[in-house]
């Protein structure tokens, strides 16, 4: 079995035991991870380092680097002892924003694409252990990486030390499914050469220098994937004005019939509407996207999708049995490449990609929070929204009208925290309706908003301050300012509101 996938004899040599591993991370050290959202994060030695830190009474803090959120026995675990001091460049799990919220972790929420090149230029400081899962190590010593790719190849490259978990209860038939490409940096760099969103430039494996290999441990411990809300009829009705409006523009000559190459964020709500896609009279479609999660197969499975690009599976864990059942048909259709690539601005723009990313909040002006609750609390953060948003063609938002059961309007005067500026959004989509915010003013974006977007309920108010605001204050983008702080506590039901 081991020999199976561990066909390179000098690392077998190196096969040590989780424990043994974890000796090589000390106190202060920045050790970086393979994985991405809940895929392809090591499992064994970060879970024996937190073991050796409570065993010894110890409390020693690492820096802590991924490719984005990781599954539990990362920020989890780490999250949980408050054993993270510096955290990049993404998290999504409730012990991490925790140690954020708190104070105890400092965390540089960051777009994505840049992470790979910081990590190069040598921003974030040196990078001593990359821990990395893999599938199998090939008998030239290279890795077969599992489900998510991230910023592994540049945590590799730029590592001190490198150790490989091989994990078993992953099938060996993943070989083949990566595209690994490295870009150089300035002013050495150049174009990548990817014109349609399948292609592949790159290797399906990646290289580690025989003597940056420090451990190799074996794994079976299985990936857990997440658990996606079934969709909800708001989100129904948001894929519905998607749809429409996709229609229309066809119709209008500025979209060709197959749409464009699509992107979709992460969550609930970017599940479920890319999922209403498979009821739609779509059909040749591609995606050129970060993350694939499980709305995904659905798409491909009906037929409407061709193929997907993307940094990382994320699937729940029926999905995913069902993904490894028939992985030869998926992995024709299926390509996981670097983030550095998936999220590329370049590519970005050059495939005219569709991006649909999901906000906490809106507002009437067309800026949007992704990642703050109440302006101070972070939730997860910009992941690849700004990078996808900034650099597409077409730049969707999507979030219901309202949240916590209706106690909070999610189209506000002013949002607490911007992520994507009124430059980046082109589309709003809540249930209510889409408002198109292409070549208009702010004062022509604020009607649009609250007609198309805003709840029925909140409305009223809405106008009321945008009016007040046009004749009180006036300007380019008329605002209350003393007004619009207050707008969010002004609508919360105390009880029902919990941050963080
Ligand atoms: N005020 C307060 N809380 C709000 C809120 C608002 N206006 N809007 C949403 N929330 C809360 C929800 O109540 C929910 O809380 P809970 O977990 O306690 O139930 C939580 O935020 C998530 O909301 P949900 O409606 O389930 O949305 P989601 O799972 O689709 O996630 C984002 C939405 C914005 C948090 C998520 O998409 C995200 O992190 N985006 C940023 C990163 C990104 O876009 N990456 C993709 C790039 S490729």
């Amino acid at each position: 079995m081991t020999e199976d996938r561990i066909r390179c004899p000098s690392c077998r040599d190196k096969i040590m035991t989780s424990d043994e591993a974890a000796k090589l991370i000390k106190g202060g050290m920045n050790v970086a991870t393979s994985g991405f959202a809940l895929a392809g994060n090591p499992k064994e030695v970060l879970p024996a380092f937190i073991r050796k830190r409570e065993a010894n009474w110890e409390r020693m803090r690492i820096n802590l680097w991924t490719g984005a959120s990781t599954g539990y026995e990362v920020d989890g675990l780490l999250g949980e002892h408050d054993a993270v001091k510096k955290r990049f460049p993404y998290q999504s799990t409730k012990e991490m924003r925790n140690c954020i919220n708190r104070g105890i972790t400092w965390y540089n929420d960051m777009h994505l694409s840049l992470s790979s090149q910081s990590v190069r230029y040598g921003w974030w400081g040196d990078l001593d252990v990359a821990i990395v899962e893999a599938a199998a190590i090939t008998e030239k010593g290279e890795l077969v990486l599992t489900t998510g790719v991230g910023n592994t190849p540049t945590f590799v490259l730029m590592a001190d030390k490198v150790i490989v978990e091989v994990n078993h209860t992953f099938p060996r038939e993943l070989e083949g499914i990566h595209d690994l490409y490295s870009v150089d940096d300035p002013p050495d760099r150049d174009p990548i050469l990817i014109t349609r969103p399948g292609e592949k430039i790159g290797s399906p494996y990646l290289a580690v220098p025989e003597e940056k290999i420090a451990a190799v441990v074996t794994s079976d411990t299985k990936e857990k994937g997440p658990v996606f809300q079934e969709a909800k009829p708001v989100h129904e009705k948001m894929a519905h004005h998607l749809i429409g409006f996709l229609t229309d523009e066809v119709d209008a000559g500025r979209l060709p019939a197959h749409l464009l190459p699509l992107q979709s964020g992460v969550g609930n709500v970017a599940n479920a509407v890319l999922s209403g896609l498979a009821n739609s009279d779509f059909s040749d479609l591609h995606v050129y996207s970060e993350v694939l999660q499980d709305s995904i197969l659905t798409l491909l499975e009906s037929g409407k999708l061709k193929g997907a690009s993307g940094c990382a599976v994320n699937l729940s864990d029926s999905s995913m049995e069902r993904f490894y059942e028939n992985l030869d048909w998926y992995k024709e259709k299926i390509v996981l490449r670097p983030l550095e690539i998936s999220n590329h601005p370049e590519i970005i723009r050059r495939l005219g990609v569709i991006a649909m990313n999901t906000a906490i909040e809106a507002d009437i002006y067309g800026n949007v929070n992704s990642t703050h609750l109440m302006g101070s609390n972070i939730m997860n953060g910009i992941g690849g929204s700004g990078d996808f948003a900034r650099n597409a063609y077409l730049s969707f938002f999507f979030t219901e009208s309202t949240a916590k059961k209706g106690d909070i309007s999610s189209i506000v005067p002013y949002v607490s925290h911007t992520d994507h500026t009124e430059h980046d959004v082109d589309v709003i989509i809540t249930e209510q309706g889409a408002a198109d915010l292409r070549g208009l003013s702010p004062r022509e974006r604020a009607i649009e908003v609250i007609e198309q977007c805003a709840h029925p309920d909140y409305k009223e108010a809405l106008w009321d301050y945008h009016n007040r605001a046009v004749n009180e204050t006036g300007g380019q983008t008329p605002h209350l300012l003393e007004e619009s702080f207050s707008w969010h506590t002004r609508f919360i039901n105390k009880g029902t509101m919990k941050q963080g």
